[in-house]
């Protein structure tokens, strides 16, 4: 990082650009004060605003629950009926396909006594231009990281003969399941928008694509990250009964009563219980949006939905800021006479960056000069670098507040149903996601509103737990309590 390039206020323009007219003269903090403060009300999220958003949350998963369509919350069934024992024993594969990596897992698992004995996991990186491309592309890649994962066991593990290997599918997308081990895909959200692939069965996609690699593997379970977390949490803690993912998207799900899901038509699990997968990111009621928010969307792949993913998760809040900095440079020459292109290039600016400056304790704010002039390509003098953390921070702590706002109206909903099962007792809350995981002040903001919310007393029973990767062993175990053999 170039810390000593950054001193100078001013920044040439890149030769054979033309400098951005601005329409200030005066250039500094000051002027752009009235933005700041603008932004911090409108992203204001005082008790009131919480209490709207719990109650939302938990009217609109009831409309979900009682017809397909019926909200925002596509309240979606997932077939896992029953948890892991701990009984599960043998090897097992989980294949995770949700953002920008994908991972292969191996797991053996060992019974009651030995649990989980080994795990090895590989992560590949899906190139861009995949995003884009074909049905057929993405699960060929896929299959062919799958067949490379494998080949490099050599002949170490060996399965009972005539059994293919089983693998949990985490897909973590919008998928309406048919069963536990197969789903049709809703729509794309986090930045993908592969062709065909919308309207088809996604087991199958990748079955095909198991086949043309000549793969002797099948998938046993599918299931959406939060499941997977909440069955790899639940493995350990008979308490959980609550999973959230923040990480690029966002997503909850809960042990819901059979008997009050009315789109069920009496068709009750054996336990009683079924795991719902909330596809909360869809959420969109009463939201505290502002004119970022607004052209985000409006300029996204999807625009109109996954307004609350847009509003809290780590894919958007980067590009949320982005956007309001380059605004304070342009009315208010925050960054001085000229507007860097890169400043103008959505997503330049990433969660992870916005997440370094507000770790900056330095007196100087270097690490924030640094990001600045690296990543935004402008330069910055104290007062400025203050002007954007404070941006950051309110970005950052709507999201977090947001956030535990929706858990509370989970959590409000069930103990609707079930009085004092939930407040009444210890109650957990399994976490996981590069957001949650990685931005301290994020899982602050996230806390102190479950905290305002619930009152000190009641929030004492409920715990908000990291999980970490508990959705891979959590798809291995549910494709291993859901075996085909
Ligand atoms: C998807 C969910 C997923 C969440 C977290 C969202 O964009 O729609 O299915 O659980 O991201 O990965």
């Amino acid at each position: 990082m170039s810390v000593s390039a950054v001193g100078s206020f001013w920044l040439s323009p890149s030769p054979g650009k033309l400098p951005r007219p601005r329409m200030v003269v005066r250039s500094s903090a000051v002027s752009v004060a009235p933005i700041l403060t603008h932004l911090q009300k409108q992203c204001a999220t005082p008790l009131p605003v919480l209490r709207h958003v719990a109650d939302a949350m938990a009217a609109d998963m009831r409309a979900g629950l009682a017809v397909d369509g019926g909200s925002d919350l596509k309240m979606i069934l997932s077939y896992v009926d029953t948890f892991p024992t701990g009984n599960e024993k043998g090897l097992f594969y989980a294949l995770d396909l949700g953002g920008t990596n994908f991972r292969v897992l191996r797991v053996q698992l060992g019974g009651k006594d030995e649990r989980v004995i080994a795990t090895e996991f590989e992560q590949v990186t899906i190139p861009q231009e995949l995003m884009f491309g074909t049905s057929e592309e993405l699960f060929d890649f896929i299959a062919c990281g799958l067949a490379n994962f494998a080949k490099k066991e050599g002949g170490k593990f060996h399965l009972p003969s005539g059994r293919k290997r089983e693998i949990g599918f985490t897909f973590s997308f919008p998928v309406k399941q048919t069963s536990i081990d197969s789903g049709i895909l809703m729509k794309w959200t986090k930045g993908f928008a592969v062709s065909g692939t919308a309207g088809r069965d996604v087991v199958a996609c990748l079955n095909e694509a198991m086949e043309r690699q000549g793969l002797d593997m099948q998938v046993s379970a599918l299931v959406n990250d939060t499941v997977g977390t909440l069955a790899g949490a639940r493995y350990w803690d008979d308490d959980v009964m609550v999973a959230v993912i923040l990480g690029t998207g966002t997503n909850a799900c809960y042990v819901e009563r059979t008997d009050v899901i009315p789109k069920l038509q009496g068709q009750m699990s054996s336990s009683g219980r079924t795991i719902i997968s909330t596809e909360w990111g869809a959420f969109s009621n009463g939201l505290p949006l502002t004119e970022f928010d607004r052209d985000m969307d409006a300029a996204s792949i999807n625009p109109g939905e996954q307004i609350f993913e847009k509003t809290i998760s780590g894919m958007y809040l980067g590009e949320i800021v982005r956007r309001v900095l380059l605004k304070m440079a342009e009315a208010g020459a925050l960054f001085g006479e000229y507007v860097s292109e890169k400043l103008s290039t959505p997503f330049i600016l990433r969660t992870p960056d916005i997440c370094a400056m507000q770790q900056d304790n330095s007196d100087h704010l270097d690490a924030v000069g640094a990001i600045l002039y690296d990543v935004a390509g402008v330069k910055s003098d104290l007062s400025v670098r203050k002007m954007v953390v404070e941006v950051c921070d309110t970005i950052v702590k709507r999201g977090g507040r947001l956030a535990g706002a929706g858990i509370v109206g989970i959590l409000q909903k069930m103990e609707e149903d079930s009085k004092d099962l939930i407040f009444g007792k210890r109650t957990v809350v399994a976490m996981d996601g590069g957001l949650y995981e990685n931005y301290p002040q994020y899982r602050r903001y996230l806390k102190e509103a479950v905290t305002e919310l619930l009152g000190l007393e009641m929030s004492k029973n409920v715990v908000i737990e990291h999980s970490k990767d508990g959705s891979g062993i959590g798809a291995a175990l549910l494709a291993a309590s859901n075996s085909k053999y």
